[in-house]
């Protein structure tokens, strides 16, 4: 498995454990919940079922196609898009949700750009790789 592949799982589950430790802990302090569901939501669903879908996909949709993947090198900018634009959007949410304007909303905007980047990244790449086989 090519070590960028394995590094996307990783931190999928990473983002997993973290994910669901803040749901828990907005089931004990349900009062604090809306500062931090947000991030609750997209550490799971951005990390942890995204990155799931960009390693396995990057694995085994070529090995479908019968192709490489158009570009190793798109993989590699994705994954660290990915990562810096999640951990951005996780770490500022709270702040922005308690209503810090300041630095915390423009890290909250530019890491949120930066996902947002990487998924059009993960499209591209994806569509240029996949196609149809001659059954
Ligand atoms: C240990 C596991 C988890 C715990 C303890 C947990 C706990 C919670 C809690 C307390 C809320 C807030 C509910 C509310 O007050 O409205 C919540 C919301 C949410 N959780 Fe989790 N969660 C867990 C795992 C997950 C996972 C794995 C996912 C997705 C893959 C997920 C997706 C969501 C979503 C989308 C919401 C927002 C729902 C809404 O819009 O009201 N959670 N979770
Ligand atoms: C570029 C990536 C993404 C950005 C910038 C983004 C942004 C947002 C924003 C601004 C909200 C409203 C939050 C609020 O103020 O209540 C939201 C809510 C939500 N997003 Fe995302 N999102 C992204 C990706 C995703 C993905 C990939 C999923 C699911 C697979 C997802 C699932 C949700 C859900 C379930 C909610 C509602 C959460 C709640 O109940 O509070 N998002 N998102």
């Amino acid at each position: 498995m090519e070590l960028t592949v394995v590094w996307y799982l990783r931190m999928s589950l990473v983002y997993f454990i973290a994910g669901t430790v803040i749901g828990f802990a907005i089931l004990l302090w349900p009062g604090e919940a809306g500062y931090y569901i947000s991030s609750h939501v997209h550490l799971n669903l951005l990390g942890f079922m995204s990155m799931m879908i960009y390693g396995v996909g990057y694995h085994i949709l070529p090995k479908f196609s019968g192709r490489h993947i158009y570009s190793p090198m798109i993989m590699k900018i994705q994954f660290w898009l990915s990562n810096a634009g999640l951990t951005g959007m996780a770490i500022s949410w709270p702040f922005v949700s308690r209503g810090n304007e300041g630095a915390a909303e423009s890290i909250l905007i530019l890491t949120a750009a930066m996902s947002l980047l990487s998924v059009i990244l993960f499209a591209f790449n994806i569509l240029k790789t996949v196609k149809a086989v001659q059954m």
